[in-house]
């Protein structure tokens, strides 16, 4: 690590998730980032939902199941996850000899909190005869109790990959799992967490802005519960979801998940319309309050410092990697 010779530097890393020191207002960020990437052999992987500056300064910019992949891949010395707190441990996971950074340690996931590796284990210690399936929002400890790991965009594959008469816990979403149950016509038994962006869409909202924009196509995420879900044309993956975007007929789609996506919407289909669903309360449009915890800012900071950095135990890291190992091996396997 640099050293910081900034007064309570480490203190406030520790108290508020990030480095909170003054950036000259003249310096040209996005300029300085390149700079820092290039001199320290570091790469921005980025989530569709960051806000769409850091989405401009990334190297790549994709799902959970992309990042994963970009990051076992990567040979740069340094990986700056502008994501949540569970990617850049996954990516710590699959590259313990890497410095990973995430400009936030505080940007976490009320997906991830919804599965306490503990209570999930006395819940698994009653199946024995269950395999464990766990969807890449949560924790290390989480990912060390399960058998595979999935995103949304493999995990109907990953399901499909076992034998129709295996029996199966899913966990932490239940809203992934139940759409996934449907798609398969398995039983898994489900893990009852669910993330708070995806579960606030609202069915009567989303009737409504159906009727005022009756040619629009309604894309939503598996994230979303099941009577939301029963209004749209395409579910999918963020990727998924930026796709068919691309490649549709249609100029106007209604888009059911976090609003960062409809950067890469507008950039990659500039002649088209993206309206964002609204939620069940006062505001117009569904923010990730954990995604937007990092900015332009602290991703400099971060860069610059090197902090804050992703460790974690070496015993966790190995029993975790196992599922996500899986996971990536089943996804070439099919190509996704
Ligand atoms: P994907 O980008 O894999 O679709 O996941 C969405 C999400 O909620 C990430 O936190
Ligand atoms: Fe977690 Fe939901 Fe935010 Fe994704 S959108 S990081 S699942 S809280």
């Amino acid at each position: 690590m640099v050293d910081i010779n900034i007064g309570n530097a480490k203190k406030n890393i520790t108290e508020k998730g990030f480095l909170d020191i003054e950036i000259d207002v003249n310096i040209d960020l996005f300029a300085e980032i390149e700079k820092l990437k290039k001199e320290k052999n570091a790469i921005i992987l980025a989530h569709y939902y960051q806000e769409p500056d850091i989405q401009d300064v990334a190297d790549y910019i994709g799902d959970s199941l992309g990042l994963a992949q970009k990051a076992a891949a990567t040979n740069a010395d340094i990986i700056v996850f502008a994501g949540v707190h569970f990617m850049a441990e996954t990516a710590k996971i699959l590259n313990p000899g890497k410095k990973v950074l995430l400009p936030d340690l505080k940007a976490g996931c009320s997906l991830s909190d919804s599965a306490p590796p503990a209570l999930f284990k006395q819940f698994k210690d009653k199946h024995p005869d269950h395999i464990v399936i766990t969807y890449i929002n949560c924790s290390a400890g989480m990912k060390a109790l399960s058998d595979i790991i999935c995103t949304s965009s493999n995990a109907q594959k990953i399901v499909e990959s076992l034998p129709a008469d295996q029996k199966i816990i899913f966990a932490p979403d239940r809203n992934l799992g139940a759409y996934i149950n449907k798609k398969t016509g398995r039983n898994m038994l489900l893990w009852n967490g669910a993330c708070m962006v995806h579960e606030i869409f609202s069915q009567e909202k989303l009737t409504k802005l159906k009727i005022r924009h009756p040619h629009a196509k309604v894309i939503a995420h598996p994230e979303c519960e099941a009577p939301v879900l029963a209004l749209a044309d395409f579910i999918g993956s963020t990727t998924g979801l930026l796709k068919y975007a691309q490649n549709s007929d249609a100029n106007e789609f209604i888009v059911v998940t976090e609003t960062g996506i409809l950067h890469q919407m507008q950039k990659s289909s500039p002649g088209k319309t993206f309206i964002p669903a609204p939620p069940n309360n006062s505001c117009a449009c569904n923010d990730c309050p954990y995604m937007k915890l990092n900015t332009l800012e602290k991703l400099y900071l971060c860069m610059k410092y090197e902090v804050p950095e992703i460790v974690m135990e070496e015993s966790l890291r190995i029993a975790a990697k196992k599922p996500i190992d899986k996971m990536l091996e089943i996804s070439a396997k099919y190509g996704l």
